[in-house]
């Protein structure tokens, strides 16, 4: 299921957003600690115009919530609404109010609301975390609900094993367990592989917890509600990783094609233990993106060309024999050049490449494969050299002196460094330099889609390959090695738009 948490501080305005947001969630959760103090007076009237089946919650400050008043307080708001048709109470592990009806494993109006038997940690993860599990589930007329914060890879896993400790002892009863903030990110969109029953998310700028996203992003973008037993698992790993443009294209591309397969951003912290432990979550296959490309390497049991070579692995994938890693930034890097080769006729016979990082050696690596002279240009000489070394091409420093240099090479022009990207979009990288309109130039960044170097080559007269069409032809071959299927790209424009809009 997934709960809608409503956060305004008035009832009305609660309403209004659980009514636009009614396709997209199953039931709701009424943040009371929310409210403006003169609104708890009409709570009991809340749940018949809501429609919906509504969880009260009153949150302390001391569990992440705005309720200052007593428990003897709240004890009383919560005896007030007993027969209003809540379906359920949050009431946290100390918390106990008398109520004026038998609350059982049956819910409904005349019956009364059930309890969710909650634990909340908004700071990290308690080290005795099985311990109040079991103290949660003792009475088994309650929901257990465990929400904490893992901050880690291994807290990641940790929750899993918690998970597993609950489903063997709790079997088919149900509970919830999640973990806020990005790296429980995961529990969110993997409710089932959690054992957890419900997944919470929020509508308005106010979230009721960390890593809370609109219910439309679950609903559509990982199709939470859709998922079984068996979908296939897949994500990226990285760190950062929140930003990824990958689970838009990738989820709409199973969604196109009616995959029960989902793709999920890990933060990650530790890419080695991630790929010990992915196969129990059900993951297939991850991208994988910085700072993991390199590290990644030393824990493959086989790889593609160029992984060895480039020094950097951007897609794994599991198999019999353990995980295979590959390098779709060399074929995806390649593909909209390849375009222009096919459609002028001509190749281009040489380039440089600015930046001497890893997506700089996965461009040099291709453009060499392709029989290319290349120079490659970066700020420190030094890593331009051993670039140079490992993949057979020539290196200078990035000043008036390198770029004079590389005067003859300037056919074709690609970008590879950070300079210009968001946040840091006044940098040019290349700015000593003047565009005759005859180079093509290649820019790797995609945020923004226009850096000031490409403003530039665009006014110059050049033929402009931007950093979406490489981000693009990357995740199309990783979903191919996925899942054994050719991506839907006509119809990720339409997808694309859809989904953009959701976040
Ligand atoms: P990636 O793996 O995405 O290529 P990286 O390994 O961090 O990222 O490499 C970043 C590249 O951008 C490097 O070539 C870096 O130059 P240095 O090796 O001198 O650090 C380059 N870079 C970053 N900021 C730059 C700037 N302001 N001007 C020029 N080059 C810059």
């Amino acid at each position: 299921m997934i709960c809608l948490s409503l956060t305004e501080r008035r009832l009305e305005d609660n309403l209004e957003v659980a009514k636009a947001q009614a396709d997209h969630a199953d039931c709701c959760e009424l943040r009371a600690d929310f409210l403006e103090p003169e609104e708890l007076a009409s709570l009991d009237r809340f749940p018949r115009l809501l429609g919906k089946p509504c969880i009260l919650t009153l949150r302390r400050r001391c569990d992440g919530g705005l309720f200052d008043g007593t428990d003897a307080e709240r004890a009383a708001i919560f005896r007030r609404c007993a027969r209003s048709g809540f379906r359920w109470f949050d009431f946290e592990l100390d918390f106990r109010a008398e109520l004026p009806v038998r609350t059982g494993a049956e819910t409904g109006p005349e019956k009364g609301p059930r309890i969710i038997r909650s634990h909340h940690n908004t700071t990290g993860m308690d080290s005795d975390l099985t311990a109040i599990a079991r103290y949660l589930s003792e009475n088994e007329n309650e929901i257990p609900k465990i929400a904490v914060t893992p901050r880690s890879t291994a807290e990641l896993f940790a929750l899993l094993d918690l998970a597993a400790e609950l489903g063997s002892r709790l079997k088919t009863r149900e509970k919830i367990l999640l973990g806020m903030g990005e790296w429980g990110f995961p529990t969110r969109v993997l409710p089932l592989r959690f054992g957890s029953s419900v997944s919470y998310c929020t509508a308005g700028p106010v979230r009721a917890a960390p890593g809370h996203v609109p219910p439309k992003e679950l609903d559509l973008l990982y199709r939470v509600r859709a998922q079984s037993g068996g979908t296939r698992v897949y994500g990226i790993i990285g760190n950062p990783v929140m930003h990824s443009r990958s689970p838009f294209i990738h989820n709409a591309g199973f969604a196109e094609l009616g995959l029960d397969a989902v793709y999920v951003p890990f933060l990650t912290d530790d890419p080695a233990l991630f790929l010990d432990r992915a196969e129990e979550l059900g993951v297939e296959g991850l991208s994988v993106t910085v700072p993991h490309k390199r590290a990644v390497i030393s824990r493959l049991d086989g790889s593609g060309p160029g992984v060895e070579k480039v020094g950097a692995c951007n897609t794994v994938v599991r198999g019999d024999g353990g995980w295979t890693g590959y390098n779709y930034d060399v074929a995806g890097f390649l593909e909209p050049l390849k375009r222009i080769w096919e459609s002028t006729g001509r190749k281009h016979r040489k380039a440089v490449v600015l930046g001497a990082g890893g997506a700089a050696r996965a461009a040099a690596y291709a453009l060499v494969t392709e029989g290319l002279e290349v120079i490659v240009l970066n700020r420190t000489l030094e890593k331009a050299r051993a670039l140079a070394r490992d993949i057979g091409c020539r290196a200078a420093r990035l000043d008036d002196e390198g770029i004079d240099e590389a005067r003859s090479y300037t056919e074709l022009v690609v970008q590879t460094t950070s300079a210009g990207m968001h946040p840091r979009e006044e940098l040019d990288p290349f700015a000593p330099y003047d565009f005759t309109g005859d180079e093509t130039v290649y820019e790797i960044i995609y945020a923004p889609r226009e850096t000031r170097l490409v403003r530039r080559a665009e006014k110059a007269g050049c033929r402009v390959i931007y950093g979406e069409e490489m981000l693009l032809e990357q995740a199309y071959l990783q979903f191919e090695k996925f899942i054994g299927r050719s991506y839907p790209r006509e119809d990720l424009p339409k997808y694309d738009r859809i989904l953009q809009r959701l976040v």
